[in-house]
C-alpha cells in the first residue's frame, strides 16, 4: 500500500486552491440521513477516508449510498441492523452518533467504544449521561468493549438536560436524538461550533424544529423528517483553510484560498496579522502571503469562537519560523502535541511547560490529566529555526498535515510515513499541494 510521501522541501508555495467540504459536517449529515425514511442527497461532501469508512460502516448496517463528484446520496430504507461491528466501529470515531438513528429505528443499539484520532482519552461520558436523560439505558460491557443501549419500553421522550461541560459531537448527538422525540427538549451548556449550526440548518430544511437560545438549544420534536428534494450543500472545511494558510506563510509563499471566509477564521486571521503575516480578505476567498519576517506570539486554544484546537498543530510549524519565543496552550484536548517529537527530528526547538494560569476552563475533564499528562498542556517554541530534512511519522490527522508542512519548509528530501491518516481528513492534499508548486510524490 502506498502510505508515504517523499517531499522535496524549501520551495515557496504559490497559487490558488479551493477549500473542500467540512469533514465534521459531512460525517454528521450522513448519520442524520438515517433519521429519514427516504433517500437524501448532499453536495460538497469531501472525498476523504473518514467519509468512505463511514459509508462502508453504513453499508454493513444495510444502508446504500452513491458518492460521485462530491455528491452523496444516502438511502436509509434498507437499515436493518442495530449492531455496529467492531472492525467498522474501530475505524470511525463518530460511530457513537449512530445511537440516535438506531434507537429511533429499533429501540436498541450496540456500538463499540469509538476509534478515530488518538488525541487524548476522548471519553464519551457526557454523551452517555445525555442519552440517559432521554430515558435510554446504556450499559458498557468491558469484556466486549460494547455499549448496549435500549429505550425504556420502546419509547423516547423529550428531555431537559445540561451538559456539565460543552461537547461538540455530544451536542450534535443530542440534536439527532431530540429531533424525532415527542415533546420539547432543552439542552443547555451546548457547544457553539458552526458545524453544529450546519447540521441544524439541514435538519430544519427538512422540517426539523431546532433553535439556539443563547447557550441552550431547544428542539420541538417532529413525527418525521421530509427531504426537500434539493441536495443540501454543506459548509466548507474550517480546519483546512488554516492548514493551507500555514503552507503559504511557512514556505514564504502566497496562496489564495477560494471558499475561505472571515467569519469562520476570525481568530486565526487576527493571529496571522499579529505575527506579521499578509492577509487579504476578498469576496470569494482569502489570500495569505508572506510579507515580512514573522514574529513570535502566544496562542491559547478555545472552543468556538476562539482559536480552534484543530489549528494549533499547523500553527506550531509556523512558529518555528517566527522570531522569538512563542507558546501554544492547548485547553480543549488533554494530549494533542503528538507532533512535537516529529518536529524536533527536523531541528525544531520546542519544550513542554506547565502554564501558570489556574483559572483556565479546560474542556477536558481534569481527571484525564492524571498519569502525568498535565505538563503536556503547553509548549514553548523558539525561532526562527532552519529546519533540515528527516523521516517523519504521522500520529493523528492534524499532526499529519503539520509534519507535511514541516517537510515542505525543511531543506532537502524528507519522507512522511503514514499518510493514509492525512487522507482521513484532507481531500487530495497531494494534488492540491502539487498545483501550488510543491514537490511531493506518493510512494
Ligand atoms: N470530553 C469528555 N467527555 C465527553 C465528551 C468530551 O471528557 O463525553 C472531552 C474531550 O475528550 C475533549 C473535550 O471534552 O477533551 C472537548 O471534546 P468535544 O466533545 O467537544 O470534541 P469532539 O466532539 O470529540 C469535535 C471534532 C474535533 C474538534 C472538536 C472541537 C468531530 C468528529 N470532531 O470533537 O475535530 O477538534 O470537536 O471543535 O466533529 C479534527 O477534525 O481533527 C477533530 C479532532
Amino acid at each position: 500500500m502506498e502510505d508515504a510521501f517523499i517531499v522535496q522541501g524549501g520551495k515557496a508555495l504559490k497559487g490558488e486552491v479551493s477549500l473542500s467540504g467540512a469533514k465534521n459536517v459531512a460525517l454528521k449529515v450522513a448519520i442524520a440521513a438515517l433519521l429519514f425514511d427516504t433517500p437524501v442527497t448532499f453536495k460538497n461532501i469531501p472525498h476523504i477516508k473518514d467519509v468512505t469508512e463511514l459509508l462502508s460502516l453504513l453499508e454493513s448496517l444495510g444502508v446504500k449510498s452513491t458518492f460521485n463528484n462530491n455528491e452523496l446520496m444516502i438511502d436509509p430504507t434498507g437499515l436493518t441492523n442495530d449492531k455496529v461491528d467492531l472492525l467498522h466501529g474501530s475505524k470511525t470515531r463518530v460511530s457513537f452518533m449512530l445511537f440516535a438513528p438506531l434507537l429511533h429505528r429499533f429501540g436498541t443499539a450496540l456500538i463499540p467504544n469509538p476509534g478515530g484520532c488518538r488525541i487524548g482519552a476522548r471519553p464519551i461520558d457526557r454523551h452517555i449521561k445525555m442519552l440517559e436523560s432521554f430515558g435510554v439505558t446504556v450499559v458498557y460491557d468491558s469484556s466486549t468493549g460494547y455499549y448496549h443501549a435500549k429505550t425504556n419500553g420502546n419509547k423516547l421522550m423529550g428531555t431537559n438536560f445540561r451538559f456539565e461541560k460543552p461537547t461538540h459531537t455530544g451536542t450534535e448527538l443530542a440534536i439527532l436524538m431530540a429531533t424525532l422525540c415527542p415533546g420539547i427538549s432543552r439542552i443547555e451548556n451546548v457547544a457553539q461550533e458552526p458545524e453544529i449550526d450546519d447540521l441544524i440548518n439541514f435538519l430544519n430544511s427538512s422540517g426539523g424544529q431546532i433553535k439556539r437560545v443563547g447557550h441552550a438549544i431547544e428542539i420541538n420534536g417532529v413525527d418525521r423528517l421530509k427531504y426537500s428534494g434539493a441536495p443540501y450543500q454543506i459548509m466548507n472545511d474550517r480546519s483546512e483553510a488554516p492548514t493551507l494558510a500555514v503552507f503559504a506563510l511557512a514556505t514564504k509563499g502566497d496562496i489564495f484560498i477560494k471558499g475561505a471566509t472571515e467569519k469562520d477564521l476570525h481568530f486565526f486571521i487576527e493571529a496571522v496579522r499579529n505575527i506579521g503575516g499578509g492577509v487579504e480578505i476578498g469576496e470569494t476567498g482569502i489570500r495569505f502571503y508572506y510579507d515580512k519576517p514573522l514574529v513570535a506570539t502566544d496562542i491559547t486554544t478555545r472552543p468556538h469562537p476562539g482559536f480552534m484546537t484543530d489549528w494549533q498543530a499547523p500553527w506550531a510549524v509556523l512558529m518555528t519560523q517566527a522570531k522569538g519565543e512563542s507558546t501554544i496552550h492547548e485547553t480543549v484536548f488533554e494530549d494533542r502535541f503528538g507532533y512535537v517529537a516529529e518536529l524536533k527530528k527536523l531541528g525544531a526547538r520546542i519544550e513542554y511547560f506547565t502554564p501558570e494560569q489556574s483559572n483556565i476552563d479546560y474542556q477536558f475533564s481534569m481527571d484525564d490529566t492524571i498519569n502525568n499528562k498535565a505538563h503536556h498542556q503547553a509548549i514553548r517554541i523558539s525561532g526562527p529555526t532552519l529546519l533540515h530534512n528527516g523521516v517523519l511519522e504521522v500520529k493523528d490527522l492534524r499532526a499529519g498535515a503539520t509534519v507535511l508542512i514541516a517537510a515542505l519548509v525543511a531543506q532537502g528530501e524528507s519522507v512522511v510515513n503514514g499518510v493514509s491518516i492525512i487522507d482521513r481528513g484532507y481531500e487530495t492534499i497531494d494534488k492540491k499541494l502539487g498545483l501550488l508548486g510543491a514537490e511531493l510524490k506518493r510512494v
